[in-house]
């Protein structure tokens, strides 16, 4: 029996074996309702990749999104990796606890239900939102106001290129930068403002968007996003709590903005010095390998219109495999999302889609070695839970899997009305 390890040529699989992978599913084979599972698929995690899950409500996504950080979890080399999932809906916390519910069908896998040693990041100005609402988390994070670029500031906000508060904005930024370099805060800014020779109604108006920006609850002296990569660790980085709020999901890409700017450029930094060591025959992971999974990532990085995390993610994308960034995006609709993350990825695992504008674009960018068109494939599904298809570029197949059940709890699960 061929083993299938997703993620990797075949000169890869010749030299790791199994090594650095973990078991995400089962290859079905056959069609529809006779479809049964065969041999275990692997996915490697030791290299960087970019990959994309999609699928309709409800078919998965998130569940798998989990399954993969578990694995990655679980491998052998998992404290040469750290993995950071971006939580737009809080649910993500519930990897603490072990997957009791499941005991029977992970039996049948030959698994048993297991806790994770999730670690939960809030806002550090969110803390009464959760204690309120009795969610539980860990940590706190902070971002530095001053490390911000007015570009960042703008988006954030929303604000048209070239307005009048986008000028003033760049402007009192500049100045800032210019006086205080990395070490001002909001309140200076506002002072900034309110001395800035200008129009009043648009100093006032710029005055109110910071203002509202000291409520988001994310600004501190120091940035500590650094504590998000330490080795072997799984972060979640909850931002569920500007969901609600209007402009929320700017503020959410903010975040995820500067902390992709983040961790590239320190991955670059790493990189060098691993390479300098490899020259004197030294082999050494100076910084963790970084796996950042992004649910619902087209909030993030839209096929229309900019947000703050749209240059870094696509920096990500582009050249994230040589200092060793990898990336995993879910999306209900691969159509929304930018085309030019779409075309990077090279590892798809698709859900059952319908759309056809969604079913195009994925067939797109992986025809070439598929022998029917995406829809043959997705058609042939059996209608169970966690059905899809992993389409890698790598290896240039396409599998038909039943994705294995959950060790951790999945708390995103669909409520209904029904009493048990
Ligand atoms: N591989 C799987 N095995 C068993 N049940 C699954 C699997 N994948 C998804 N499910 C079920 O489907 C539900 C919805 O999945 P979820 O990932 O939350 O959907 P979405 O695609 O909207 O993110 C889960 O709560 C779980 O009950
Ligand atoms: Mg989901």
């Amino acid at each position: 029996m061929p083993v299938i390890s997703v993620g990797r040529t075949e000169e890869e699989q010749d030299e790791h074996g199994l090594d650095g992978t973990g078991e995400v599913g089962k290859h079905l084979v056959g069609e529809n309702e006779e479809a049964h599972m065969a041999n275990p698929v692997y996915l490697d995690v030791a290299t960087p990749h970019v990959m994309g899950v999609f699928g309709k409500r409800g078919t998965g996504k998130s569940y798998s999104m989990g399954t993969i950080a578990e694995e990655i979890q679980s491998a052998d080399i998992s404290e040469n990796l750290s993995t950071i999932i971006i939580d737009p809906m809080g649910i993500y916390w519930s990897m603490k606890r072990p997957n009791e519910r499941d005991v029977n069908a992970l039996d049948k896998w030959g698994m048993k239900p297991e806790a994770f040693d999730v670690q939960v990041y809030i806002p550090e100005g969110k803390t009464r939102d959760f204690d309120e609402m009795d969610m539980p988390y860990d940590e706190t994070f902070t971002l530095n106001p001053a490390r911000l670029t007015s570009e960042e500031w703008r988006m954030s906000f929303g604000l048209e290129a070239n307005s009048e508060l986008s000028i003033l904005l760049e402007r009192v930024i500049q100045e800032l930068d210019e006086q205080y370099g990395n070490k001002y805060s909001i309140d200076s800014i506002l002072e900034a403002v309110e001395e800035f020779d200008f129009d009043e109604k648009t100093k006032k108006g710029l005055e109110n968007r910071f203002m509202n920006a000291k409520s988001w609850g994310i600004f501190g002296e120091e940035s500590s996003l650094d504590k998000l990569t330490e080795r072997g660790e799984l972060s979640v980085v909850d931002v569920s709590v500007f969901g609600q709020m209007s402009g929320g999901t700017r503020v959410q890409s903010l975040v995820v903005g500067i902390l992709s700017k983040r961790i590239l450029r320190r991955r670059m930094a790493a990189r060098r010095m691993e390479e300098l060591d490899e020259m004197q025959g030294i082999n050494e992971n100076e910084m963790p390998i970084v796996y950042m999974f992004i649910d619902e990532a087209h909030e993030f990085l839209p096929n229309e219109g900019e947000t703050p995390a749209s240059d870094p993610l696509l920096r990500w994308v582009k050249i994230g495999r040589e200092p060793g960034v990898s990336l995993c995006l879910t999306t209900q609709q691969p159509a929304k999302l930018d085309p030019n993350a779409l075309s990077q990825m090279d590892i798809l695992l698709a859900h059952r889609l319908t759309a056809q504008q969604d079913i195009e674009a994925l067939g797109e960018i992986m025809q070439t070695y598929m022998r029917y068109d995406l829809k043959h494939y997705i058609d042939a599904l059996p209608d169970r839970k966690g059905t899809g298809l992993i389409l890698d570029d790598n290896s240039e197949r396409i599998y038909p899997v039943q994705m294995r059940p959950r060790k951790s709890w999945h708390a995103g699960g669909t409520p209904d009305a029904f009493e048990d």
